[in-house]
């Protein structure tokens, strides 16, 4: 059912020692091309890192990206706000949260990391100036099951008619 789906995508940060083939992660950005963007401009690249320096440099980044090491992929998701100036900030991330979900439906944990440090981990991947790293994710099969957790009910989030 897509309820149970949906509530049942937690982030994961350990993975099974197993390869994900890139027909599967090709997979996924098939997928993520559904996300929707203005104009359908689709203003997003995907950036399959496998090499294991290049995971332990950003896996450096900060104290939340330290799973990227042991991850099996690192996938950057990566802005190209020319092609939708003033959209690429909410497209984007439509495309990441599909790579997510996509993910999870195939039985694949993602590890989404902040992009703190964007000019690092954009130079060790080597993105131009006019492109915008917008997260990391690593990606694997998920060596444990997370447990579930709590969050904000809807009357804490939703307002009628007005800000109140
Ligand atoms: C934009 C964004 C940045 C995040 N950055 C990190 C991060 O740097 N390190 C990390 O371990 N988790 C990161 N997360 C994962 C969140 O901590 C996680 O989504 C949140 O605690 C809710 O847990 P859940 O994903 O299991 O539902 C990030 C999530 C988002 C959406």
């Amino acid at each position: 059912m897509c309820e149970e789906f949906l509530k049942s995508r937690r982030s994961i940060r350990k993975f099974q020692d197993k390869d994900v083939p890139n027909e599967v992660l090709i997979k996924l950005v098939e997928i993520a091309n559904n996300a929707p963007s203005s104009n359908n401009n689709e203003p997003w690249k995907f950036i399959f890192i496998r090499d294991k320096k290049t995971k332990q440099e950003l896996s450096k980044l900060h104290k939340g990206a330290s799973h990227l090491a042991d991850a099996p992929i690192v996938v950057a998701v990566v802005a190209e706000p020319d092609r939708n100036p003033n959209t690429w900030m909410v497209d984007v991330p439509n495309a990441a949260l599909y790579f997510a979900l996509a993910a999870h439906c195939l039985g694949l944990g993602v590890g989404w990391v902040a992009s703190y440090y964007n000019k690092t981990a954009s130079s060790i991947l080597g993105i131009p100036s006019n492109k915008v790293l917008v997260t990391l994710m690593s990606i694997g099969y998920p060596d444990y099951t997370p447990k579930p957790k709590t969050n904000l009910k809807p009357e804490d989030v939703i307002l009628y008619e007005r800000w109140s």
